[in-house]
């Protein structure tokens, strides 16, 4: 599908959930949040109709998030069917890994590609503090499963607030030495609680790239890893690993932006930083044709943004948590 910006979305974001087993203080208030109804979130064989006809309309990849993606029941299955579809070649998920090791194996039989894996602290405190519940031996756990299973490239999420993680900047990015994941260092949106975050905790991509030097970290080199999304990599000498950096909101990347979202509750979102939200869930649910749905996938394309504003205009009246679109 090419949009009226000649971009070609090829890229499906898939949320299955709103629930999850951790509560980021960027990412939910500390008393979480009013959970949809059962009723409200699409089913599998529903969400599995509707990738169906995206596939027919050009996605190639999908990319499984949350809330958390495998606290939902029948997860290993949902990947396997929608492996399955014709023209999807890749299945990611998104997950903050306290799972896996139960899930990497089936997982992985069922047909996923690789995984990438919130973690922004190695701290055990500080995790805490910032999960506001997890352990961060459980996420290393997970981390292990997924590289033993071959959940291939791995990779590391890392939101950097200014005065809460940027003094493990440089530990983060020694981790790629000895392992092959890709540490990606992630700028602090203004969604969600990321809103009321963003003046006092922003760092932004360039002062990363400043903290990396001042500890004698030499980058270099720009390194192509498997993936579909705004990340640019790069790599310390002889790394088995890489560093990447995801410059939402200094450097955006909207301009070459392939993605259309897909919430729990049957939304199509043509981007994660605006509103507009299209409902796929209704007419779906009234039995319209396959034609029809097409139909609303491409206005859905045709209604994408050009690109987002908020260095100059902030987010605005938001509407949705972090937890519900997915990132
Ligand atoms: P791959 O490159 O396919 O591995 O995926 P990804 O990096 O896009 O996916 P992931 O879910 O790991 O997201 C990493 C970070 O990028 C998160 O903070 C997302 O919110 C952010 N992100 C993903 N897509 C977009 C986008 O379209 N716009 C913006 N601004 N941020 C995005
Ligand atoms: N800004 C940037 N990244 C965020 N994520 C969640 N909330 C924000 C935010 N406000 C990240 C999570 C996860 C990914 C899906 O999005 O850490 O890795
Ligand atoms: Fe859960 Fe991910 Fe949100 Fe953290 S960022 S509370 S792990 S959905």
């Amino acid at each position: 599908m090419i949009d009226p910006f000649a971009r070609d979305i090829h890229y499906l974001r898939v949320s299955v959930t709103d629930r999850c087993n951790l509560r980021c203080v960027y990412c939910m208030p500390e008393q979480g949040i009013p959970l949809v109804d059962h009723e409200e979130v699409l089913r599998f064989e529903e969400f599995e109709h509707l990738i169906r006809i995206a596939a027919a309309e050009g996605i190639r990849r999908v990319r499984v998030t949350g809330g958390e993606p495998l606290v939902r029941k029948g997860i290993v299955d949902f990947v396997a069917r929608i492996k399955a579809i014709p023209g999807i070649e890749d299945v990611a998920l998104t997950t903050n890994g306290i799972l896996l090791p139960q899930f990497a194996r089936d997982l992985k039989a069922a047909g996923l590609n690789r995984v990438n894996i919130s973690l922004d602290t190695m701290r055990p405190e500080r995790f805490q503090a910032i999960s506001r519940n997890g352990q961060v031996k459980d996420v290393w756990a997970g981390i292990r499963t997924a590289l033993d299973e071959g959940l291939h490239p791995v990779k590391l999420n890392v939101v950097v607030m200014g005065g809460v993680n940027d003094d493990e900047i440089a530990d983060f990015a020694r981790l790629t030495e000895g392992l092959p994941i890709h540490v990606r260092f992630i700028e602090l949106m203004p969604i969600g609680e990321g809103d009321s975050r963003f003046r006092g905790h922003f760092y932004s991509v360039e002062q990363m790239e400043e903290t990396l030097a001042s500890s004698g970290l030499i980058l270099a080199g720009q390194k192509i890893v498997t993936g579909g999304g705004p990340a640019r990599y790069t790599s310390l000498p002889d790394a088995s690993g890489t560093v990447g950096f995801i410059s939402a909101i200094s450097k955006h990347f909207c301009l070459l932006c392939n993605r259309l979202r897909l919430t729990a509750e049957g939304k199509l979102r043509p981007c994660l930083h605006s509103n507009r939200e299209i409902d796929i869930r209704g007419p779906l649910r009234k039995g319209v044709s396959d034609n029809l749905l097409g139909q609303i996938f491409r206005e859905a394309i045709v209604s994408k943004p050009q690109q987002h504003s908020m260095q100059e205009e902030g987010w605005g009246e938001q509407t949705r948590m972090m937890s519900q679109i997915g990132g």
